[in-house]
């Protein structure tokens, strides 16, 4: 039973950056209700409302994974791994992107999967097989057809996007070979409750995944987790390995009973810890307001760094609109001169003038503090500001 514990109110298609500012209406379906609710037997967070995959993934989609270093230095160091510890003879990733990942292996070993046109235009400009498709059971037979069965199986930030898990997993189960593994990469729900990031929740975002609901819904595929490995990635990420239940010859290594106890502790298998969670989004929401509206009181100006999809959800849920923030800043093509979804607020092309020591800077993109703070020292250092709600509303 899926029980609800969030509402965060009416939210437009996150990543959707339209060209000039128009309120968008409920009875228009511009503005979807988002609520969040808990599985009772699967654990499994779940958008309670979800949205067609065709509203969300068009060839549209400004989201490239190739433009942030950090995601960049994480594929090549897991490439580096897979190719090690598998060495796959054929790979094949569900949710390729620009290509970030296969870049980093042999072409004729790889094929990838991509619904968005514009980004599967890239790889395959490249040379690589990639289906403009989304990941279903007639894609995975056409691909077995083709292919014979896969080694090695990866889907990063995709999976949690695909409102049908049993087609998903079905799919999988197709055309991974019999000791073939699954990797699989995606925000991690302890992370999201202990940093109270209500953020990783949009419409495309149907699930936060745990080691919990993982482990239950691959049961029913016959399918195992033998290994949990915990990344920074998007916030705070698990990246988990699967296998065939038959498969006796990988191991099961205790990342796994030390992850699912890790989250039995925080009380992730209880509804009440998730209500509590839902207090904590509340308070967050006042107390980021607060101080906005304090450094508004005070003249400043603040402008927003990085217009990434969780800010979308923070400021739809905080009506936050141009009145306090003056601009996002953003260094994506696709979303440089369009508008916040939902908002009446621009997102200009970052430029390290507009930084001055007396404009604070609202942390959009949260995930990536490390590489920009790096990247700001010098405004830090003449004493510039950082606003952020993670993993507290606070001034930096
Ligand atoms: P992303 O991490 O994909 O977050 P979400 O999934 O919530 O959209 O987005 C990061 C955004 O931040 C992306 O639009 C690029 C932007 N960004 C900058 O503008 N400058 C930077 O230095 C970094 C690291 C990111």
């Amino acid at each position: 039973m899926n029980k609800k514990f969030l509402d965060l109110g009416y939210q437009p298609l996150a990543n959707r950056y339209l060209k000039s500012y128009k309120k968008l209406s409920v009875k228009k379906n511009e503005l979807y209700k988002l609520t969040v609710g808990f599985n009772t037997k699967t654990k499994l967070v779940s958008l309670i409302k979800r949205i067609p995959d065709k509203k969300m993934f068009d060839s549209s989609y400004p989201y490239k994974s190739s433009m942030s270093k950090t995601m960049v230095n994480s594929f090549k160091k897991l490439s580096i791994k897979i190719k090690k510890k598998f060495n796959p003879k054929r790979f094949l990733e569900i949710g390729s992107n620009d290509g970030a990942l296969i870049k980093n292996f042999d072409k004729n070993k790889v094929v990838s999967v991509e619904p968005c046109s514009n980004l599967a235009k890239i790889t395959k400009k490249k040379g690589y097989q990639t289906y403009d498709n989304y990941w279903n059971l007639s894609l995975a037979k056409k691909i077995k057809k083709k292919f014979n069965s896969v080694d090695v199986i990866y889907s990063a930030n995709t999976l949690t996007h695909i409102n049908d898990l049993d087609d998903v997993f079905k799919s999988i189960n197709h055309v991974l070979a019999k000791n073939g593994v699954l990797i699989i990469e995606d925000p991690s729900f302890l992370e999201c409750i202990k940093k109270t990031s209500y953020d990783q929740f949009y419409n495309e975002h149907i699930y936060v995944f745990s080691a919990l609901a993982v482990k239950n819904i691959i049961k029913k595929y016959k399918l195992e987790l033998f290994n949990i490995e915990t990344l920074n990635t998007h916030g705070g990420s698990l990246r988990y390995y699967i296998k065939r239940t038959k498969n006796t010859i990988i191991r099961v290594n205790s990342s796994v009973n030390r992850q699912l106890s890790k989250e039995i502790k925080f009380g992730l298998n209880n509804f009440a810890t998730y209500k509590q969670f839902s207090k904590q989004v509340l308070l967050s929401k006042e107390k980021l307001l607060n101080i906005l509206k304090k450094i508004k009181d005070n003249n400043n100006k603040i402008i927003g760094y990085g217009a990434t999809a969780k800010a979308s959800t923070v400021l739809n849920y905080c009506n936050i609109d141009s009145d306090i923030i003056d601009y996002f800043v953003d260094t994506t093509p696709d979303k440089i001169n369009r508008y916040m979804p939902g908002k009446n607020i621009k997102i200009l092309p970052y430029n390290k003038k507009l930084m001055n020591k007396d404009t604070f800077i609202f942390l959009g993109a949260w995930n990536f503090k490390k590489e920009i703070f790096k990247k700001e020292r010098a405004f830090i250092r003449k004493g510039g500001k950082f606003i952020t709600h993670i993993p507290k509303p606070k001034i930096i």
